[in-house]
C-alpha cells in the first residue's frame, strides 16, 4: 500500500519528533498527530514555535518547515483515523499502579483504549503501528481487540519500537543506529511491513532498516533498554567501591571503555538513571519472566533497578553524613532537576528521589533548572506522596546565583552545560561556609572549585 496519509495518536516525547521528522522527510504524507489533551495540542499549534510542549534541540525549526504545510496537531481523534491508512499508536504506557502487575507490569489501558477507537471508526483496511514501548505480545493483545470489535475491515499490526533518546531526539530520528520493524510473516504482513519501510527508506539507508517478526521486534526494545540500563548500573556499583578504596569511577570508565568489546558509551557514573523508559521497560521484563516462572532471569534484571534506588538513596544520605549528620532548615540547592541535560522532561528524575529524602530530613531546596517549571517541580513530587507541608520547602529559582545564594551546599543533578560556564568565584562568595557541593554527575571541575574553596564531592572518586 502506498501511504499518503498517516496519523499518529500520542503528542507526546515520541509521537511529536517522530512525526515531526516524518513528515520533514516525506513531504508528500500528510501526517496528523492527534492527542485527547486539548492543552497539549494548543501548545503544538502556538503560533510561537519556541513554546510547543516539548524542548528538543532541532525540533522547533522542523516544525515550523512542516506545520501546517503536512504536518497538522489536532484533537480530532476519530477523523484522522478515519482518513489515515496507517495509524501509529504512540500512547504513554506507564507502569501500574494498581492491581495486579502493580508497580511492574505496563498498564496498557491506554493501547486498549486506542484500539478499540480504530476498530469503531476504521471503514477500511488500515496498517496499525505500536510505536509505544510495550511489553511483549501487546500486538496480540491489539489485533485480537480490533478482529473482533471492528467493522469486518483487514488490520496488520507493525512493531517499530523508538530508540530516540531525550535531548537527541532529532539527530537519533534523522540517523538512526537502525529502525526495527516487525510484522506477520504472511503475504499481507510482509506488504503492511514494506510500506513502512518504503517511509524510512526516505532517509534511512535500507542495511539500517531491520525486519523481523511481532515477538522480536518487541522483545528486542525491552533488551536495548534493559541492556543500556544495566550498563548504568553496573558502572554505579562500582562508583561506590571507587568511594570506599580511592580508585576514581572516571579512570576506571575510561581505561574499561577502550576495550572494543566493552566500549565507551554509557559508562558515566551518575546519581541514578531516571526517564520514561528505563525502570518501566525493566519493571516489564521482570513481570514478563515471573510470569513465565523464570525467577532467576526476573531477579537478574531487577537488581538493575535495586541498584538504581539504592544510589539515589546513598546520595541523599552523603549529603546528610557530610552536613554534620543535619541538614534540617539548612538550605541546599539543587542545580537540574530533569532527568539528563537537554530536555524538560522530569518522568524519574533522580532529582525527584534525592529531594524527598532530604525534605524527609528537613531540609530546605532551592532548584534551579534552566527548563523545568516549578508547578512541574511540585506535581513530581505529588507523584512520589510528598506532603503539603515538606513540598513548601521546595523552590524553584529563575537564576542560577539567586538558588545558591546562602546554600550550605550544592547538588548537581542534572548535566546542563552551561553549569559549568558559571562564575563560581561568585557563587562561593555568597555561601554559608564550609561550602559543599555534590556533583551527582561528575560534571564539573573539581581540581579549580578546591583551589576556589569549596568542598567538592563526586561520584565515585
Ligand atoms: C532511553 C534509550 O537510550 C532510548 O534508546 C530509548 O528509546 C528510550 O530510553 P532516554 O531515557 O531518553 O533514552 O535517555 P538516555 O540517554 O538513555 O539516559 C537515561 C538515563 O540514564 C538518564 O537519566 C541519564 O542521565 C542516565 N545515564 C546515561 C547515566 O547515568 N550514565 C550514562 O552513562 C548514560
Ligand atoms: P511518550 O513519552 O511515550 O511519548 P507522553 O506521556 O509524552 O508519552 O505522551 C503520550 C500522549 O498520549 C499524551 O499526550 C496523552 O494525552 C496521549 N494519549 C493517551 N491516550 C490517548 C488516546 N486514547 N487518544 C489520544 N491521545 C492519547
Amino acid at each position: 500500500m502506498s501511504i499518503t496519509k498517516i496519523c499518529c495518536i500520542g503528542a507526546g516525547y515520541v509521537g511529536g519528533p517522530t512525526m515531526a521528522v516524518i513528515a520533514q522527510k516525506c513531504p508528500d504524507i500528510q501526517v496528523t498527530v492527534v492527542d485527547l489533551n486539548e492543552e497539549r495540542i494548543a501548545q503544538w499549534n502556538n503560533p510561537d514555535v519556541e513554546k510547543i510542549p516539548i524542548y528538543e534541540p532541532g525540533l522547533s525549526e522542523i516544525v515550523a518547515n512542516t506545520r501546517g504545510k503536512n504536518l497538522f496537531f489536532s484533537t480530532e481523534v476519530d477523523k484522522a483515523i478515519d482518513e489515515a491508512q496507517m495509524i501509529f499508536i504512540s500512547v504513554n504506557t506507564p507502569t501500574k499502579t494498581y492491581g495486579s502487575g502493580k508497580g511492574m507490569a505496563a498498564d496498557l489501558k491506554y493501547i486498549e483504549l486506542c484500539a478499540r477507537q480504530i476498530a469503531r471508526v476504521a471503514k477500511n483496511d488500515k496498517i496499525v503501528v505500536e510505536k509505544s514501548t510495550l511489553p511483549v505480545r501487546t500486538a496480540e493483545a491489539i489485533k485480537s481487540i480490533l478482529d473482533h470489535t471492528g467493522n469486518g475491515v483487514q488490520f496488520q499490526i507493525l512493531s517499530n519500537p523508538e530508540f530516540l533518546a531525550e535531548g537527541t531526539a532529532v539527530q537519533d530520528l534523522l540517523n538512526p543506529d537502525r529502525v526495527l520493524i516487525g510484522g506477520d510473516t504472511t503475504p499481507e504482513g510482509e506488504a503492511a511491513i514494506q510500506s513502512l519501510v518504503n517511509i524510512y527508506s526516505n532517509w534511512v539507508s535500507k542495511d539500517k532498516i531491520l525486519t523481523t517478526n511481532v515477538w522480536s521486534s518487541e522483545l528486542s526494545k525491552l533488551t536495548a533498554n534493559a541492556f543500556l540500563a544495566q550498563r548504568v548500573s553496573s558502572i554505579n556499583a562500582i562508583s561506590e567501591l571507587c568511594e570506599k578504596t580511592g580508585a576514581d569511577v572516571n579512570e576506571v570508565a575510561r581505561a574499561i571503555g577502550m576495550d572494543s568489546r566493552i566500549g565507551p558509551k554509557f559508562l558515566k557514573s551518575s546519581v541514578g538513571f531516571g526517564g520514561s523508559c528505563f525502570q518501566k521497560d525493566i519493571l516489564n521484563l521482570v513481570y514478563i519472566a515471573k510470569t513465565f516462572g523464570l525467577r532467576e532471569v526476573a531477579d537478574y534484571w531487577e537488581q538493575v533497578i535495586l541498584m538504581n534506588d539504592h544510589q539515589k538513596r546513598r546520595f541523599a544520605n552523603k549529603i546528610v553524613q557530610t552536613l554534620y549528620n543535619t541538614v534540617a532548615d539548612k538550605k541546599i540547592c539543587f542545580l537540574g532537576w530533569a532527568f539528563k541535560k537537554d530536555t524538560n522532561d522530569t518522568r524519574e528524575s533522580a532529582a525527584i528521589y534525592v529531594a524527598r529524602d532530604l525534605v524527609s530530613e528537613q531540609a530546605n531546596i532551592a532548584v534551579f533548572d534552566p527548563k523545568v517549571e516549578e508547578y512541574q517541580i511540585q506535581s513530581d513530587l505529588d507523584y512520589l506522596n510528598v506532603s503539603e507541608r515538606s513540598k513548601k520547602r521546595v523552590t524553584s529559582y529563575e537564576n542560577p546565583y539567586d538558588a545558591c545564594h546562602s546554600a550550605h551546599a550544592i547538588a548537581v543533578l542534572t548535566e546542563w552545560d552551561e553549569f559549568r560556564d558559571y562564575d563560581w568565584q561568585l557563587i562561593y562568595k555568597n555561601m554559608q561556609k564550609p561550602a559543599f557541593i555534590f556533583d551527582g554527575r561528575n560534571l564539573l571541575d573539581g581540581k579549580k572549585l578546591t583551589e576556589i574553596g569549596f568542598v567538592y564531592k563526586s561520584i565515585g572518586s
